[in-house]
């Protein structure tokens, strides 16, 4: 194994009920920021246990952070928390709301331009941050238990990440009945975002961490099984909670620990949800699986060991077998209702790939994954052969 450091401080209080527990896990007397995505909450009774369990404190609200949550609505937060004098952020939402929360966090005390903490990756060098808690309402992105963030700029249609080991939430509240109130898209994406984060760092190449690969397959495993199951019924709770639990295990920095990981996917992908406004979990099944036929040889041992461990397959050949792995990852994806195709998405599609690889080339992106072999040329193939 690679050697590795690890230190994940936030707490999981996980279980049906739990939000009651936000009081005491906010610091005493906080004049807390309670913010929020579109009003989801407001209609399935998250923001009552949320203002029932916070009624000693102090609550100053901020509503209408939007997905793929912008750097423009989020400077808003950011002069009432400055002008109020916030002391605790509690993000009540999706990887959205959080996300937007970690920038909040890092920006509530910089003085400079903000947009430079994102762009220019500063948020890691900020020292004084506003903490921040969360209670979850959708498993998907493992923001929640992870100290990296998404923001986007609408004005220049800007996706980039950001984050730094100050960002992780102090605590993060799981309730697995919030999934309830879901609609199937959200779930489906959910699912889809979790089971590509697993992916990201497990279809790499071989290597020593036996555990690593193990845990990976257990979690691409468990999304399998109790996918469909969620979505049919999201108030089974046994797989809700296995739901809320793989997503948050799938990125809160376990998997990664002492193997190679991927992340080329995510970067082109991201590309996808700034140009084009599409779901982030569905620019992940656009792209992964042509990136995976792109690095077949790289990749091909690993496609071959998740094909028979994870698909169970068998096969004539290894690769019949790594090709059939894709062909299943392709197939699951469906079976949630995610097209895997940029032109099911939208028929704006004509620049798409070229202007992935200026930006690529801009930002001197030029050996992202694994091996460090995708830079602009090989994003644009691929966001090629995913229309
Ligand atoms: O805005 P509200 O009203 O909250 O509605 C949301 C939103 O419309 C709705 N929703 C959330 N919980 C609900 C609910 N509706 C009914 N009942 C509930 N319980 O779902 C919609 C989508 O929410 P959003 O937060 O945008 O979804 P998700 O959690 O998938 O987050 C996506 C964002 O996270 C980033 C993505 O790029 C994207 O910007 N990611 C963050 C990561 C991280 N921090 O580690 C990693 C990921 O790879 C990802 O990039
Ligand atoms: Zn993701």
């Amino acid at each position: 194994m690679k050697s590795f450091e690890f230190k994940n401080p936030t707490k999981i209080i996980f279980g049906a009920g739990e939000i009651k527990k936000l009081a005491d896990n906010i610091p005493a007397g906080s004049h807390v920021l309670l913010a929020y995505g579109g009003g989801s909450i407001k209609k399935n009774g998250i923001y009552d246990q949320v203002i029932a369990a916070t009624h000693d404190f102090k609550i100053t609200e901020f509503g209408g952070i939007e997905p793929n949550p912008h750097f423009e609505t989020l400077m808003n937060a950011v002069k009432i928390i400055r002008d109020e004098q916030v002391d605790f952020i509690l993000a009540v939402g999706g990887g959205s709301v959080i996300d937007g929360c970690k920038f909040l966090s890092a920006a509530a005390f910089y003085d400079g331009n903000e947009w430079d903490l994102v762009s220019k990756g500063l948020s890691r060098k900020q020292k004084k941050i506003l903490p921040f808690g969360s209670v979850l309402t959708l498993p998907a992105t493992g923001s929640e238990m992870n100290s990296g963030a998404v923001v986007t700029k609408a004005s220049t249609q800007e996706k980039r990440t950001f984050g730094g080991p100050q960002y992780f939430p102090l605590f993060s509240i799981c309730d697995p009945t919030v999934i309830q109130s879901l609609p199937k898209r959200q779930i489906a994406n959910g699912i889809v975002d979790a089971y590509t984060h697993t992916l990201e760092q497990y279809l790499t190449y071989q290597h020593d961490a036996i555990l690593q690969d193990r845990i990976a397959e257990g979690i691409l495993e468990t999304l399998i099984e109790i996918g469909p199951k969620v979505m049919d019924n999201p108030s089974d709770y046994k797989a809700a909670s296995n739901f809320m639990w793989s997503a948050t295990m799938a990125l809160n920095g376990i998997l990664r620990l002492g193997v190679p990981t991927d992340w080329a996917t995510h970067m082109i992908a991201h590309e996808l949800t700034a140009l084009h406004g599409i779901d982030h979990a569905r620019t992940l099944a656009i792209i992964a699986p042509n990136l995976y036929k792109k690095l077949f040889e790289d990749k091909k041992e690993k496609l071959v060991q998740y094909g028979k461990r994870v698909w169970g397959l068998t096969g004539e050949s290894d690769i019949e077998i790594a090709e059939k792995a894709i062909e299943m990852t392709v197939s699951f994806f469906h079976s949630l209702g995610v097209d895997t195709k940029l032109s099911d998405y939208t028929s704006e599609y004509k620049e798409t790939a070229q202007t992935v690889y200026d930006r690529f080339e801009e930002r001197k992106w030029v050996g992202l994954g694994e091996r460090q072999k995708v830079g602009p040329k090989m994003a644009k193939e691929i966001v090629e052969m995913s229309i």
